[in-house]
């Protein structure tokens, strides 16, 4: 089949690039693309072209799957076709529905006219595959909208809708018919007889930019991205943009897309991107998923009102639900406070925020939401309180209706055996404030039925959340790795390692907040509540550091207390130093000896164990694939995407390497930290969690 669609209306050809799921340029559609326009040149009968996408979208950009593969270097190039494109002696116009993105967007900008659907969108996202638009999509952007703008756009590589797209000069109209407007906007131009300047001729928005345009940007970006190259180089770009003459400019992105291209860090980002999209996948699983139209979130806390602004965003009605008005109203309160937040800071608008609001409604008896189609329940984390929720949403909701609970930890079989109806019964955790993070760990307990999970599964991508599906165990994917993470961090507190040293690695290595300082700002006695429950279900020979004790003991209970680890005035930390005393006292008890460490090895000391869990969970099937423990601690924990995950970092850094770190960490902090069967295998026929 043909990637590219040839019609003619008239005197003006529409070209319909048809390539599912989202006409991305792959070798045909440039092939396609490359021998249409050649016949509608050749045609005299043409007068104006105009390129349009297929099905849901325009083109979403070059197709991620060729990349390094022959196909992406089949001839034509996308910038033959763009350069086939600028040289055209007819009109061209770019008609553009659903997405406009990176490759789809830069070979837009080379038509002489853009024009979109109201509800379009257009961007620029390579920066979240760690390369930059390679295709002129530094040097034409900044020539239509100006350097400070288009640098916002590219370094975030933000979608924009058509109506702003238009204001920014990014496209020409927004139309309401296509591709009958398209047609009549092709019609007109070819009518003017003088064909519009191609994009990277214009200078009049580029010449003179102010340098410091570009000083700040960098000021910013260095904050801003964290580490992330890709958003430096696009500014770099930019300004050549603004300095340099077209050609030279163009060959200079060429350069640093080059350099991109071979960066660790897109190799991480590309594997990043296809494990999101794998994640959603149970390899399996036949079940049609039910409809979820209505939902009911049970307990009004920050958790419980964090849930209810998921569904509400996403459209659907749900009732929030706690034991007394009063609970209720607190909740609703801070659900409002956070829709205004939003709307103050410009990232939602007003009547979006009505809108959501609306859908929220709260009740105090379980019969007022007993035929909604989900309950999440988000209770106290007790097993005894969520069992008799259960058994009283198992006496009160319609048959069919998803049971959910909110659990970050608790087994998900005996919470489901307060019910009649198990198969119904399924964990939907979400991250704190439920509202922003994107994690969705979904947890299939014993007794699932197959129809509950393809349901909550299919729910992440209406709720705009990035799933993955976790059997029934203690701390199920994420939470279960964390322990070794923080574990970790205190055994280093005691050989030596400063608590501000530790943060600082793991906040320079990409984390949004040190390990030391989250504990903190979780709570030190919440830690050592949690430490006792596990303590009683460890084999002896299992050693905690007895750091968070001695701190808790002297009234050092985290941020809420003003000290833990640090002092705090507000929300900002500073080292004290009686909690370095604690820690030397914690060290001198059992005469273990004191050293400096290098950022390196704290680094690896830190992250080495996440990999060795995350290899058990792939041993006892607690998680499915490698890249689904990737995609949970990306989303649920903040680990860099570009650096591709834990699993995809400890890759990188060997799995040999890792396998002995666990066998080091087993004879220092017990049993629990030794390498699984599946790491031992892998390390020792050198090979990777493909092989798992
Ligand atoms: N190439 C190949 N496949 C792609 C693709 C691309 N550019 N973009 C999406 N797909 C695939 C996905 O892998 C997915 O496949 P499966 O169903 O087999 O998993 C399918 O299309 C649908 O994608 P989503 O599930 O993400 O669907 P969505 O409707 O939620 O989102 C989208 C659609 C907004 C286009 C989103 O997929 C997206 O953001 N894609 C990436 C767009 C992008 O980064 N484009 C720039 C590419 S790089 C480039 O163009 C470089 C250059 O300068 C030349």
């Amino acid at each position: 089949m043909n990637a590219v669609r040839f019609q003619v209306a008239d005197t003006v050809v529409v070209l319909t690039v048809e390539y599912p799921p989202v006409n991305a340029l792959s070798a045909a559609v440039r092939a396609g693309l490359g021998q249409a326009l050649a016949a509608a040149r050749d045609d005299p009968a043409v007068a104006a072209v105009v390129i349009m996408g297929g099905g849901s979208t325009f083109i979403a950009g070059a197709d991620i799957t060729e990349f390094g593969t022959e196909k992406s270097k089949a001839l034509p190039s996308l910038s033959d076709l763009q350069e086939t494109l600028e040289a055209f002696p007819k009109p061209t116009v770019a008609a553009i529905h659903g997405t406009a993105l990176g490759g789809g967007f830069e070979l837009a900008l080379t038509c002489h006219a853009r024009v979109a659907a109201a509800s379009a969108k257009v961007g620029l996202p390579e920066v979240n595959l760690g390369i930059l638009p390679g295709a002129g999509g530094t040097q034409r952007p900044p020539r239509l909208v100006g350097a400070a703008t288009a640098i916002d756009l590219i370094t975030s590589g933000r979608h924009v809708g058509a109506a702003e797209a238009c204001t920014l000069g990014m496209i020409d109209a927004v139309i309401d018919g296509l591709p009958d407007e398209a047609i009549a906007f092709a019609r007109d131009l070819a009518a003017r007889g003088e064909l519009p300047q191609p994009v990277i001729l214009r200078d009049d928005k580029v010449a003179g930019t102010d340098p410091e345009v570009f000083a700040a940007a960098r000021r910013t970006t260095a904050k801003k991205a964290r580490g992330k190259i890709a958003p430096m180089a696009v500014i770099d770009c930019i300004e050549a943009a603004c300095t340099l003459p077209p050609a030279e400019g163009l060959a200079f992105e060429t350069r640093k897309f080059r350099e991109l291209y071979a960066s660790d860090q897109r190799a991480a980002l590309m594997h990043y991107f296809f494990a999101e999209r794998e994640a959603r996948r149970v390899p399996g699983l036949a079940a049609q998923p039910r409809t979820i139209r209505s939902a009911a979130v049970i307990g009004a806390g920050t958790m419980g009102g964090g849930i209810a602004m998921v569904f509400a965003n996403a459209g659907i009605p749900v009732h929030l639900a706690d034991i007394s008005e009063e609970a209720l109203a607190r909740g609703l309160g801070t659900i409002r406070k956070n829709y205004e937040t939003s709307v103050c800071r410009g990232s939602l608008a007003q009547d979006k925020a009505d809108q959501a609001l609306a859908l929220i409604s709260t009740a105090t008896d379980y019969a007022d939401f007993a035929q909604a189609d989900i309950v999440v329940e988000a209770a106290f984390e007790r097993m005894d309180i969520k069992r008799d929720i259960f058994t009283r949403l198992d006496a009160v909701m319609r048959p069919g209706a998803v049971l959910a609970t909110n659990t970050s930890s608790l087994d998900i079989d005996e919470i489901a055996a307060a019910t009649s109806r198990p198969g119904d019964v399924v964990g939907v955790h979400f991250f704190s404030p439920a509202n922003v993070m994107k994690l969705q760990e979904n947890i299939r307990g014993k007794l699932t039925s197959d129809e509950t999970v393809a349901t909550v599964m299919a729910l992440g991508k209406t709720l705009g959340k990035n799933v993955v599906l976790a059997r029934n165990c203690d701390g199920f994917i994420g939470n279960r790795m964390l322990q070794y993470y923080t574990g970790e961090a205190e055994f280093l507190l005691e050989q030596g390692a400063t608590p501000e040293q530790i943060d600082r690695v793991a906040e320079q290595f990409g984390m949004p907040m040190g390990p030391i300082a989250m504990r903190d700002m979780s709570g030190l006695d919440v830690a050592m509540m949690v430490r006792e429950a596990r303590r009683a279900t460890l084999p002896p020979g299992e050693r905690f550091s007895p750091v968070v004790e001695r701190l808790v003991e002297r009234g050092r209970l985290g941020m809420k207390a003003g000290k833990g680890f640090y002092q705090y005035e507000g929300r900002n930390r500073r080292p004290d130093p009686e909690t370095i005393e604690i820690i030397e006292q914690v060290s001198r008890d059992p005469g273990i000896e004191r050293r400096n460490f290098t950022d390196e090895e704290i680094e690896f000391r830190l992250f080495a164990p996440l990999v060795n869990e995350g290899s058990k969970e792939l041993e006892d099937g607690t998680a499915m694939r490698a890249g689904d423990i990737d995609v949970a601690w990306v989303n649920g924990y903040g680990f860099p995407a570009h650096k591709g995950g834990p699993m995809f970092w400890g890759e990188k850094v060997g799995l040999a390497r890792i396998h002995e770190a666990a066998v080091e960490a087993a004879q220092r902090n017990g049993p629990r930290w030794g390498p699984g069967k599946v790491l031992e295998r892998l390390a020792r026929e050198g090979k990777g969690w493909a092989d798992a």
